[in-house]
């Protein structure tokens, strides 16, 4: 669903995919104790935003 659906379906979304599994991959590689720095119940949720998100993700490692 996060890249749309039918006639409009994100064209870009398989090197959206590829990026991302990289991107995760080597970041947790890195820094492997990385984690969220507030309980999840504590985070921000932008419920107003069809693209939802938190309005800031504070994290420790
Ligand atoms: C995580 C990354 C991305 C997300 C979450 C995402 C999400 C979306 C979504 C939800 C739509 C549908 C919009 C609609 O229904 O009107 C869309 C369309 C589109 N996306 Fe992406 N996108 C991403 C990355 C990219 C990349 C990397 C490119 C280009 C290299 C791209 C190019 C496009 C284009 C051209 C459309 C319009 C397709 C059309 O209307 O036929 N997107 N994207």
């Amino acid at each position: 669903m996060s890249f749309g659906h039918g006639g409009h379906f994100c064209i870009g979304a398989s090197p959206a995919r590829t990026e991302l599994a990289t991107v995760f991959a080597r970041l947790f590689r890195r820094l492997p104790g990385l984690r969220l720095a507030v309980a999840p119940e504590d985070l921000d949720v932008r419920a107003e935003q069809v693209t939802g998100g938190v309005r800031a993700l504070p994290v420790t490692w």
